[in-house]
């Protein structure tokens, strides 16, 4: 029988080549909460407890797993964004607190609009006759996801605008399955695509099914000569497929999407864009041909996002 204490040593000390020690109090604490149901201050209060075999055996895997490098998230399996759980796996981005950044971005400007009135209202691409008429569905507002991985953003915002079209592509078919859990856990419906989107082409004989009036996307973004600034826990664990773009150009993506935009924009629609932090200002200059084009910092000060409207 091992003491919770016991194993909290155990943590320190195999774990302080690889974490600060505020680093592995945070790890025990998470997986305290996840194995045995104790918050922060139950588990001070509970370090003399003794532990079951079985209990023993999950921290002392953990621990090993841990020693590899593997990501938390990946480890328990799931992950909080947006203050809602997200399953996650090896074949999925674990979120970022930048992306949560981009979703706060992107719903106050589709809220601020439907506010104004100007195109639509909560879902409703024309203004409406008469705001008390619950809306109607061929006005629906259409959102398109590109690289959803996890599926965070379209699952977010569909919870914020549930009378939303949202679509969401992915090359990978294992991130799919992982982003369809995460809607059902959700219960939102979105409709996913499991499409190679640099060589999609949109058709533009059927306009109104192929137009957008959001489209959003955080695509891989780490050119290939930046590949050695990764740290190894990054590349090792997380799918290269969600990292790297797949040519020497770390901007293919936001190429396409400015020139896709072109026909499969709606006027007045909305660009929301995560982007490579060195790449701020040539990113926004495929943007501004747009009636507003702006570079955002995150909150740590770092280029970005990009907003664009049409
Ligand atoms: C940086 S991850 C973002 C995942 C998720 N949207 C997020 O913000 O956490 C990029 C995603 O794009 C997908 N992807 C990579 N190449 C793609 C392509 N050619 N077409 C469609 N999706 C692609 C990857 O599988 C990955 O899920």
């Amino acid at each position: 029988m091992m003491k919770l204490s016991e194993i909290k040593t155990i943590f320190q000390n195999e774990l302080s080549e690889l974490y600060s020690k505020s680093e592995i109090e945070e790890l025990f604490s998470i997986f305290c909460e996840s194995f045995l149901e104790l918050n922060k201050i139950e588990l001070r209060q509970n370090l003399d407890k003794e532990l079951s075999e079985n209990d023993s055996n999950k921290f002392l895997e953990t621990i090993s797993e841990l020693k590899t490098g593997k990501p938390f998230q990946q480890i328990l399996g799931e992950t909080e964004f947006y203050g809602m759980k997200f399953f996650v796996n090896e074949h999925v981005l674990i979120p970022r607190p930048e992306t949560e950044e981009l979703l706060e971005l992107a719903i106050n400007k589709i809220q601020e609009k439907s506010k104004k009135n100007q195109v639509f209202n909560y879902g409703l691409r024309e203004p409406q006759p008469d705001k008390q008429q619950p809306s109607t569905n061929n006005h629906q507002l259409k959102i398109l996801d590109i690289g959803t991985g996890s599926g965070i953003i379209p699952i977010v915002l569909k919870k914020h605008f549930p009378e939303a079209e949202v679509s969401s592509i992915d090359i990978s078919k294992d991130a799919l399955e992982i982003a369809k859990k995460n809607a059902e856990f959700h219960k939102v419906e979105i409709n996913f695509v499991n499409k190679d989107y640099l060589n999609e082409v949109f058709d533009s004989s059927q306009t109104d099914n192929e137009v957008y009036d959001i489209i959003i996307s955080n695509p891989p973004y780490i050119g290939i000569e930046e590949n050695i600034e990764i740290e190894d826990s990054v590349k090792g664990f997380e799918p290269n497929l969600a990292l790297f773009s797949p040519t020497s150009d770390a901007l293919i993506f936001y190429r396409k999407i400015a020139e896709d935009c072109k026909n499969h924009l709606s006027e007045n629609g909305m660009v929301f864009l995560e982007i490579n932090q060195k790449l701020g200002k040539e990113t926004l200059e495929l943007f501004l041909n747009f009636s507003e084009s702006v570079l955002l910092k995150d909150i740590s000060g770092n280029d970005r996002m990009i907003f664009a409207r049409k």
